[in-house]
């Protein structure tokens, strides 16, 4: 597609990567669990949409204590998702519609049920042992340090057979690989080789900035600003335990066993700040091509603060790195619960008309909100852990909704997580007959990025931010293209510096707006793509 656009860029720069959380995408065989031959019978909706490229969360055998971030065999499948050759019928499928397809890589820790855990457990003279982080206890008995499981809880759990403490950055069924072992960097160097060669064209790489924690083992200082209520895991800053320099040397030699294949795009999961998440790019751009900006989940939703961040995300980009934003994913609040229903539009303009590689999560193309779970259908061990902190994430991972059947078309079983009545008339089939609705403004927000190369891999040129507006262009060649979004309840005038060419599209879907007047009233929560000369 879109080889005008593609000249110079690579697809993960001008492409859009959608999110695919396989438990809950579609499920094929009535077990209430969503799977790979599910996930390929819907690849002509994700076609329609105007995406290029699907990340599917990790689909890997595993016991599923974080559902499949715990892996037991990187190079197989969870049986409910299906088989190899499922995972070949989707790869071929979405390459022949021209999809790119991205797994989840999972580093950082492996299931306790993996065989290199269950042999590292077995004995303390194990071949290896040493593929894990196991340490004394204190003379006290204590555990070595007081680092804290992001999930609750201590990180480190005692062997009693063994009488030695592992760690755990997250859930006790998950104990971190021990990366300073080169065997084990080779092992694990080796699943990338094994997806790379089935045709993958990338991977999100899961939680990289707790690949490495100090090696004397130090305590974490307390953190000053922690109040009861928020996740236990940030009562400590993470000095000690995430963000250490080793981790950039591994991620390096991830990224050069991707460019030994060609073409393939690593994308890492590090939620850090600028001066921070900038490492990832690696030396001389030799790190990941993209590592996450989650930094649209946290700022606070006004125009001021987001051009700030802007401003100093471009800012701080090494020369030549490619910028990415997010506004959603599996662990985060949804944006029309996060920001309200109102606000949802142009979040979405906002995603997919900033300069960088945007990523939509599964169902934010509906505007879903997130589903509120009773108590005996949390599935979420966070949630189970560290209960009524709303720390939870299972309302933004409830299943698709494709139509208004009994299980929204999602399965003819009973779904794994309820599906909830709040978003009962939000589904794929009656947003595609409206053409008001959130799914036609997705449509035709990807189709106008798709045809107009300033909006993929133009220049960012600020033009405004005040209490209600923020405005900016996008210019490639001698094309302009002004955005303008009203984040306010009250309409706003906006000044088109330039010749306007006419809305190109409204966050209203509607021609209403004047083609070719110097200035015009944006309405409520409206935003605009204008053509300008
Ligand atoms: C990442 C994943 C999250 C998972 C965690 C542990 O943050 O996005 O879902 O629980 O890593 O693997």
């Amino acid at each position: 597609m879109a080889a005008d656009i593609a000249t110079g860029f690579a697809w993960w720069q001008w492409g859009v990567v959608y999110q695919v959380y396989p438990r809950s995408f579609q499920d094929s065989n009535g077990d209430g669990i969503g799977d790979l031959p599910g996930i390929t019978a819907r690849l002509d909706y994700l076609v329609n949409l105007g995406v290029d490229a699907i990340w599917i969360s990790p689909i890997f055998s595993s016991p599923m204590a974080d559902f499949g971030y715990d892996v037991s065999d990187y190079c197989g499948i969870y049986p409910p998702f299906g088989t190899l050759d499922d995972f070949d019928r989707l790869t071929v499928a979405a390459h022949e519609r021209g999809l790119k397809v991205i797994l989840d890589f999972v580093p950082n820790h492996t299931s306790d049920q993996h065989p290199w855990f269950i042999e590292s457990r077995s004995s303390r003279d194990n071949p290896k042992r040493d593929w894990y982080i196991w340490r004394d206890p204190k003379p006290d008995g204590s555990p070595p340090s007081n680092w804290v499981s992001e999930f609750g809880g201590p990180a480190w759990t005692f062997d009693e057979a063994t009488g030695q403490f592992y760690y755990h950055a997250y859930l006790k069924e998950q104990p971190d690989l021990n990366w300073r072992n080169p065997l084990v960097r080779d092992a694990m160097l080796q699943v990338l080789r094994f997806w790379f060669k089935r045709g993958v064209d990338g991977f999100r790489v899961d939680a990289i900035h707790h690949l490495f924690e100090d090696e004397k083992l130090r305590d974490n200082p307390p953190n000053p600003d922690w109040r009861k209520g928020m996740s236990p895991a940030r009562s400590v800053i993470r000095a000690y335990t995430m963000d250490q320099p080793e981790v950039h040397e591994a991620i390096a030699a991830m990224r050069r066993i991707a460019d030994g294949f060609g073409d393939r795009a690593m994308i890492g999961e590090a939620y850090l700040p600028f001066d921070r998440l900038m490492a990832y790019y690696g030396v001389d751009l030799t790190g990941f091509h993209l590592p996450f900006n989650f930094h649209l989940l946290s700022t606070p939703w006004n125009p001021t603060a987001i051009a700030a961040l802007i401003d100093a995300y471009e800012a701080a980009l090494p020369p030549g790195a490619w910028p990415n934003w997010v506004l959603g994913n599996h662990d985060r609040s949804r944006v029309a619960s996060r920001l309200g229903r109102e606000q949802a539009p142009i979040a979405a303009m906002l995603l997919l008309t900033l300069r960088g590689t945007p990523t939509i999560y599964q169902g934010e193309e509906l505007g879903l909100t997130d589903v509120p779970i009773p108590p005996e259908r949390v599935q979420d061990p966070w949630e189970k852990n560290v209960p009524g902190l709303g720390l939870g994430r299972d309302p933004v991972r409830i299943p698709m909704p494709w139509d208004s059947s009994a299980n929204a078309g999602f399965t003819t079983g009973e779904p794994w997580l309820p599906i909830g009545t709040s978003n009962a008339s939000a589904h794929v089939v009656g947003q595609t007959g409206d053409p008001a609705s959130m799914l036609s403004l997705y449509r035709s927000l990807l189709a106008l990025r798709r045809s107009k190369p300033a909006l993929s891999v133009g220049t960012y040129v600020p033009v405004a931010a005040s209490d209600g507006i923020l405005a900016y262009e996008r210019r490639h060649a001698d094309r302009r293209l002004l955005i303008a979004l009203n984040f306010g309840a009250e309409p706003q005038p906006l000044e088109i510096g330039g010749s306007p060419n006419g809305p190109l599209l409204s966050t209203y879907l509607d021609q209403v707006q004047p083609t070719t007047a110097s200035s015009l009233m944006l309405r409520p929560h409206e935003g605009v793509v204008i053509e300008i000369s």
